[in-house]
């Protein structure tokens, strides 16, 4: 059973070192995260991929790094400054301050225009605030996202030292457009990737690392001829989409959306999103745009803009003629695509059918769980039905069921009902023995490639042979952790919650005949292997 609520991941994300709320020691600060020893490594794994299909993989891309703080007059040309905002209300009765757009579509059940149809709105005492109920809201206006900070040693008090945390990485790679065409020599078409953080004062983040204030982008931005633009923006639409499909993304969590017209950028001519289906419903994972000769146009310069020293123009050989080339720009998330993958990939699964006498216990204690609800006043209609309704068909399909009802011991509405405690008292054991929490993360993504264990830890021929064997693999390159802090049933069980793909154990026919144990992650099928040709098979396994 895949992870039903983002509860799961979060949970097995801090459990396991993946993800940590961020500066805890002090009470963490809202949707900030850190990636730990686990997560730093995955979203490494997702970024290099990244890299390598759209840098490495290709012959018309090249790379680039650019720095997070610009001139300020970047974020004034690119149109950031004017227009790089959301807009908020006012209620003058409870104070609250939700975003203007949001209230419009949960209350009218359809996208706002604009901000004039949003205050039109709101003029007619069409708009409730979402908190209290009150009509007596203020007229919505745009609030900048972009973060403020300032050059020099003092701040002066005025905007003279005004400088931004880069909203997206884009810009940096449309004003280096000149340098990379002179110092590469490249010729039409061709794109330019890059990895790294941006920054927005989003008003509503949330869901996780899904929408943070600080994340980081893989972006490229691919130019052509004027023309050549639609044919380039279909190609970069199917190879986006293959990649996470060849990462092993499950073809039915993921589709394009077409962007509709109000809700383009006011640099693109279309946009179309990747969308995947995290827990909390479809929502955007990339998104690839046509963003014409707007930016490049936008820095070059002209009456428009006598700041810029120069233009951003390109001579085409065949054409004999200046042109400002066309940009298609596929923007994807990093913390975005990491979250993907693990929700992806996670998987509860029975392993083995507990005993007859176990199974009836816990259907009698989730049969009387579902009665409990029922009877429970006070609780949403929509919640109380929720739970009902699964756990009786938990109830009716044990013991198939029970990955299902690791969900529902996690369920925080489920929490607040007296017989969950007997429920998690006889469920949590009947678990732990019986189902396995598995990532099923492709290999080249899993934080850890391979485990080495000893059969005993304390045979020191074993353990010489399994530390041995880590280094060799190691010196291959593979990541490769020791472990021997339990029976080698449990060992499986923790690389498997954290989606490492093998598994090699140390035993005494190994002292033998120098062969060893190789268990895969998804197929739980172990092999016998040489230990001298490990290496390499498992690293053509990851090719
Ligand atoms: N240069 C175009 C651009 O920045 P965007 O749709 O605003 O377009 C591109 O952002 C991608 O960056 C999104 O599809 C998403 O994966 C990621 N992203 C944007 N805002 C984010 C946030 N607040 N937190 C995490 N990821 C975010």
């Amino acid at each position: 059973m895949p992870a039903t609520t983002l509860d799961t991941i979060v949970s097995l994300c801090k459990r396991r070192g993946f993800v940590f709320p961020s500066s805890s020691v002090y009470g963490g600060l809202g949707s900030t995260w850190d990636y730990g020893p686990l997560g730093v490594e995955l979203k490494n794994n997702v970024k290099r991929a990244w890299w390598r299909a759209v840098v490495h993989e290709r012959d018309d891309m090249e790379g680039l790094d650019a720095a997070i703080l610009m001139n300020r007059l970047v974020w004034k040309y690119s149109g950031h400054e004017a227009t790089f905002s959301d807009p908020m209300m006012d209620c003058r009765a409870c104070k609250a301050r939700p975003r203007a757009d949001h209230v419009f579509a949960a209350q009218k059940g359809r996208d706002p225009k604009g901000l004039v149809e949003i205050n039109a709105a709101i003029d007619a005492k069409e708009l409730v605030c979402p908190k209290c109920g009150s009509k007596d809201l203020t007229q919505a206006r745009p609030f900048n996202l972009m973060f403020r900070t300032s050059v020099g040693p003092v701040d002066s008090g005025d905007d003279s030292g005004l400088v931004y945390m880069r909203p997206e990485t884009a810009q940096g790679i449309f004003v280096n457009f000149g340098n990379v065409l002179d110092t590469m020599r490249r010729k039409l078409p061709f794109g330019i990737a890059q990895v790294g953080k941006a920054f927005r004062n989003e008003i509503t983040p949330g869901n996780f690392t899904f929408r943070t204030r600080e994340f980081e982008q893989m972006e490229i931005e691919y130019f052509v001829r004027p023309g050549e633009d639609e044919a380039a923006h279909e190609a970069w639409i199917a190879e986006r989409k293959n990649w996470y499909l060849k990462l092993g993304m499950h073809p039915e969590n993921l589709r394009v959306r077409e962007q509709e017209k109000h809700e383009l950028a006011h640099y693109a001519k279309r946009c179309v999103d990747l969308e995947y289906k995290f827990p909390m419903g479809w929502s955007e994972l990339e998104g690839i745009a046509n963003r014409t000769d707007f930016d490049l146009r936008s820095h070059s310069r002209s009456a428009e803009n006598p700041d810029a020293v120069g233009e951003l123009k390109y001579f085409d050989q065949e054409q004999k003629k200046h042109l400002i080339p066309y940009v298609i720009e596929p923007s994807a998330g990093a913390d975005r695509a990491t979250l993907a993958f693990l929700c992806d990939a996670y998987e509860d699964a029975l392993v083995k059918e507990p005993p007859a006498e176990d199974t009836a216990k816990l259907r009698e204690l989730v049969e009387s769980f579902a009665r409990s609800v029922g009877r429970r006043e006070g609780m949403a209609a929509d919640v109380k039905q929720r739970l009902v309704s699964t756990a009786e068909a938990i109830a009716a399909g044990l013991p198939g069921t029970l990955p299902q009802l690791i969900g529902l011991m996690e369920d925080s509405d489920a929490a607040s009902i007296e017989v969950m405690k007997k429920v998690r008292g006889v469920g949590e054991r009947i678990a732990e023995e019986h189902t396995r929490t598995v990532l099923h993360l492709h290999p080249r993504l899993s934080p850890l490639t391979v485990a080495v264990f000893p059969l005993k830890r304390n045979d020191a021929r074993l353990v010489d042979m399994a530390r041995g064997l880590k280094r060799d693999l190691q010196k291959a390159g593979l990541r490769t952790v020791y472990d021997d802090t339990g029976a080698i049933g449990k060992l499986y069980r923790r690389q498997d919650e954290i989606g490492t793909p093998w598994c090699v154990t140390v035993d005494f026919q190994s002292l033998e005949d120098q062969t060893v144990t190789v268990r895969d992650r998804d197929s739980m099928q172990q092999e016998r292997l040489k230990a001298g040709e490990l290496a390499l098979s498992l690293a053509s396994r990851l090719a």
